[in-house]
């Protein structure tokens, strides 16, 4: 049944990880194409996709389903992980159907060293970045001197622009390590050959994509990160530097905002936080061990332990604003089997007061004291009960499940549309059919 929802946006509503993968992948079942528009490696998307696991840091979502993958201009390439991604999918047997834009921009060797330095330097305001030279790379396309992928298959244009921005790079390189120093030509042909592997991939995407649009395509834009790691609506100075959520569809894909039919927003039923940075609801006892556990809450980059606490739904409604949110999709609800009680963040106080929206500073949100609501938790089950519960329906989850996601549904005035208890994608219970 068509619904005339032609593009749909998947975005995290709190610090990442909230499983979006597997949602892109279930979505992206209906789709024609799969869009990546910010970001680059730093991201881990885990999407099981009929019993196989896939990881990806930049390869869009819908990459198993051999669905049309297109990498926009907001998003920032490591080429040498771009193309050990492409190799995997083809080891697997996968058709990889890639588009890459001529517009992003390249992450090179210095962008990643810088990371480390910049992180050191920043004292009590570093963010525990992922290193991946996320951060230095979007720095220098706001200073318009940045590489894109335009210049990276055009080795003339290459040479020069590298010549140059190395020259840059290792002055301030050596304000933190006068020794450190590489050899530009080294770096000018690894990535000359980088460009030569990926030329075939790149185009407009921008105009692309408008006229797959035009022509009633169906596509999914999948966000990187979390809402609260945006540049400009998250907790700054510890979050990602892009624009972690849908307000970064438009510029990072080229996609006017009219041209935008739906935003999902996806909620875990607990809260995850891989790096440093203010966490409110934050649990620090066997609590958190058992649900780390039971989550497996490791950061798929870097295989950090990811800290844990209780879902806050302040800062989801205030994610839901920004984001102009129509559904949700809720997850992990099994990982928190076996805990009792649970807590539900609704608010927080400051100086006796409760307050009336979420404070964006990180300074007023340190001295804030969240309001919690308890609720009684379900007994644990094996990996299969949750699995044949899914198949059922929601009427079939545990009672003390149904009035959880409802008090939270009720809580954030938006429509819960799936529910998933499980990583594949049967362990999802789909409350309205017509997401996509
Ligand atoms: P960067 O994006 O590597 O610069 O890291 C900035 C902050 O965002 C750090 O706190 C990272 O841990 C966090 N971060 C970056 N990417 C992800 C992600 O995909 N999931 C969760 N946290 C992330």
């Amino acid at each position: 049944m068509s619904n005339n929802i032609n593009t749909i946006a998947v975005c995290g509503l709190s610090w990442g990880d909230e499983g979006k993968g597997k949602f892109v992948d279930y979505l992206a079942q209906k789709a024609d194409i799969v869009v990546r528009y910010q970001g680059g490696s730093n991201a881990g998307h885990t999407v099981v996709s009929d019993g196989v696991k896939y990881k990806f840091k930049l390869i869009p979502s819908g990459a198993p389903l051999e669905k049309e993958v297109i990498i926009a201009n907001g998003c920032v390439i490591d080429p040498k992980v771009l193309l050990e991604e492409i190799k995997n999918l083809r080891d697997m047997g996968k058709m990889v159907n890639l588009k890459l834009s001529s517009t992003a921009h390249v992450i090179f060797p210095f962008h990643r060293i810088l990371d480390g330095l910049e992180e050191q330097s920043k004292g009590k305001y570093s963010a525990g970045t992922t290193k991946r030279g996320i951060g230095p790379t979007y720095s220098d396309k706001v200073a318009r001197w940045g590489i894109r992928v335009f210049d990276l298959i055009n080795p003339d244009l290459l040479k020069i622009k590298l010549e140059k921005l190395y020259n840059i790079k290792k002055k301030l390189i050596n304000v933190y390590d006068p020794n450190w120093d590489m050899d530009v030509n080294t770096i000018y042909e690894e990535y000359r050959s980088y460009g030569e592997k990926l030329k075939p991939y790149v185009i407009d995407t921008a105009f692309y994509l408008n006229k797959a649009i035009d022509s009633g395509k169906k596509i999914v834009f999948e966000g990187a990160q979390g809402n609260l790691l945006g540049i400009d609506h998250g907790m700054y100075p510890f979050g990602t530097s892009s624009n972690a959520n849908v307000l970064g569809i438009c510029a990072g894909a080229g996609i006017p905002p009219k041209k935008l039919n739906k935003i999902v927003g996806i909620i875990k039923a607990y809260t995850s936080r891989v790096g440093e940075g203010l966490f409110p609801t934050e649990i620090h006892d066997e609590i958190a061990e058992k649900i780390r556990e039971q989550g497996h809450e490791y950061g798929t980059v870097t295989g950090r332990p990811r800290r844990v606490g209780w879902i806050d739904l302040f800062n989801i409604k205030y994610g839901i604003m920004i984001n102009g949110v129509d559904q949700l999709i809720i997850t992990l609800l099994d990982a928190l089997e076996g805990i009792n009680p649970l807590k539900i963040c609704t608010g927080y106080e400051l100086d006796g007061e409760i307050l009336k929206s979420w404070p964006i500073q990180s300074e007023i949100i340190e001295r804030c004291i969240p309001i919690y609501r308890e609720f009684e938790g379900w007994e644990p089950r094996s990996r299969a009960e949750w699995s044949r519960i899914a198949k059922k329906g929601f009427d079939e989850l545990p009672d003390t499940m149904k009035t959880y996601v409802k008090a939270i549904e009720t809580e954030l005035n938006t429509e819960i549309a799936i529910v998933s208890i499980g990583p594949d994608r049967e362990d999802t219970v789909i409350l309205n059919e017509n997401v996509f």
